[in-house]
């Protein structure tokens, strides 16, 4: 459970990050999928993470310091058509770098929009995940927007998706920031991880 939860620090580069010296987990996905709302409904702060209803607001590392014990950490958001090149550029060598170099990061949630058929570049990040070892799982966000039923007809879509990428279905979470659903098995999961990581499972 998620008693406390602070703002620590926004960077651009990944080196400046705080010191590797807990357990941490990232959200990730295309811009405007909920990444900042999720982390403001899991950790009960409703203004911990900023959010908008334009996409490209967090264009940050940002971490948050949870129960005084692991870090959690909010991304910029992938596939933003509407910044130039060379900003674009940067956001990717920027999350890529932190991807594949932070070396307490021991959960990637990939966040997907369960509004939406399968997105050729929420599956092209994926297996970009697959080829550098970062270890993701599935996060598929504003499940309240549409019937349980067109939901669970995307997810599936995207898991059959994902076993051309993965021999085993990655572990996945159904969200909403809106009302909550998903919360407590999306929270006892970075527990676990948590958990895993500090009893030295994860190297
Ligand atoms: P960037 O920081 O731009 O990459 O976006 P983000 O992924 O952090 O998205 P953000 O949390 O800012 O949310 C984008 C928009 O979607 C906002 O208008 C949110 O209110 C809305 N939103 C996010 N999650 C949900 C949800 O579960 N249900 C509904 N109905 N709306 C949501
Ligand atoms: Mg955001």
């Amino acid at each position: 459970m998620i008693q406390k939860a602070q703002f620590v620090i926004s960077n651009t580069n990944p080196g400046n990050c705080p010191k590797p010296d807990r357990a941490e987990v990232a959200f990730i996905g295309r811009s405007n999928v909920g990444k900042s709302s999720l982390i403001n409904r899991i950790t009960g702060k409703s203004d911990l993470a900023k959010t908008s209803q334009k996409p490209g607001k967090t264009q940050l590392i940002n971490h948050f310091m949870i129960n005084d014990r692991w870090y959690l950490v909010d991304l910029p958001g992938y596939g933003f058509a509407k910044v130039n090149v060379k900003v674009k550029q940067g956001w990717e060598s920027m999350i890529s770098t932190y991807l594949t170099k932070r070396e307490n990061l021991c959960g990637v949630f990939v966040l997907i929009d369960s509004r939406l058929e399968p997105q050729k570049i929420d599956l092209e990040f994926l297996l970009w995940c697959g080829t550098e070892g970062v270890p993701a799982a599935l996060v598929f966000t504003k499940a309240d927007k549409q019937s349980k039923t067109k939901t669970d007809q995307n997810i599936r879509k995207f898991l059959k998706k994902t076993q051309e990428i993965f021999e085993e279905i990655p572990d996945y979470f159904i969200t909403s920031a809106e009302n909550g659903q998903g919360k407590e098995e999306l929270t006892a999961f970075i527990e676990e991880l948590v958990q895993e990581y500090e009893s030295g499972e994860i190297i």
